[in-house]
């Protein structure tokens, strides 16, 4: 029996920009998915076509049980993180010595074609990898940890990625002169944002214009504005929609005083709270008997 885990992520700076080849940095967050594997000739699993995909894959037969700290559709990359645990279960359970790097791009496969071709590679990269990734089209390169205080918010308004990444191609075609130069000013950030990590207050500042440009992009939503406001007005130093926007989840960057309040300010606007911080470790192993 094999036990791995792999943890969620979210959008520092960058989503829907990183999508037309801007620079957009995915950071790894302490909850995490675990899964445990037992080779099984008649195996009793959760009904999860990532799952199914994982063992047709690898061609193996094994029973699965899934213990999640992520809710699903939230923008927190659930779906990457069982993708990924279940893979390094079967790999260690079964023996089959792939590679964390190979592991990261079946699971990318699987992640595409479980979700019919609409899934980016970031995701699964940051679950396998953990820490803290610079995304540049097809390239990622890993940036030296931070020890950031975020609060996750999570609106509870499940949102649709493939929606929100269509309603800004829309807007891309319809409005060239317009969205153009705000996903550019989405990637200025992000490179702005690299320079200045280690500096708490100016990186809120940014992450407050992030907002201001995903909303312009259209995929602001009542829920998401209500938390970065309670966020701000109790103390973060800043706050921003993460991930594909239209509900989901938001996230605050907060003296380490304040987390506490943050928290409280989002579950006072009826979101629901995660204090947490960066998780270098990836994809790792809980129990192997
Ligand atoms: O909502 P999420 O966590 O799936 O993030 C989507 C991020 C986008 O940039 C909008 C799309 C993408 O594939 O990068």
């Amino acid at each position: 029996m094999a036990t791995w885990s792999a943890p969620g992520k979210v959008f520092l700076f960058g989503e829907h920009a990183v999508v037309y080849g801007k620079p957009a940095i995915a950071m790894a967050i302490k909850p995490r998915v675990f899964v445990t594997v037992r080779k099984s000739r008649n195996p009793t699993r959760p009904k999860s076509p990532y799952i199914n995909e994982c063992f047709r894959v690898m061609g193996v037969r094994g029973s699965v049980y899934v213990r999640s700290q992520l809710q699903s559709s939230s923008g927190l990359g659930s779906s990457a993180a069982v993708t990924v645990a279940t893979l390094s279960a079967i790999n260690d359970e079964f023996n089959l010595g792939y590679s964390r790097e190979y592991i990261a791009e079946t699971a990318f496969a699987i992640e595409k074609k479980v979700q019919k071709g609409r899934a980016s590679p970031t995701d699964t990269y940051v679950s396998a990898n953990g820490g803290m990734v610079l995304i540049t089209g097809e390239s990622k390169r890993r940036l030296p940890p931070e020890n950031l205080h975020l609060v996750v918010g999570n609106t509870m308004v499940p949102h649709s990625t493939a929606k929100m990444v269509e309603q800004v191609a829309n807007l891309r075609q319809h409005h060239p002169t317009i969205a153009n130069p705000i996903l550019d000013a989405i990637g200025e950030l992000t490179l702005a944002a690299i320079r200045e990590m280690s500096n708490p207050k100016e990186l809120g500042q940014y992450m407050d214009m992030n907002h201001a440009l995903l909303e312009a992009l259209g995929v602001g939503h009542p829920a998401s504005s209500r938390l970065v406001l309670a966020a701000r007005a109790s103390g973060a130093y800043g706050a921003k929609i993460t991930g594909a926007g239209g509900g989901g989840s938001i996230i605050a960057l907060c003296p380490r005083r304040a987390k506490n309040r943050v928290a409280g300010a989002i579950e006072a606007c009826e979101g629901r709270a995660i204090i947490t911080t960066i998780d270098t470790d990836g994809a790792r192993e809980e129990k192997h008997d």
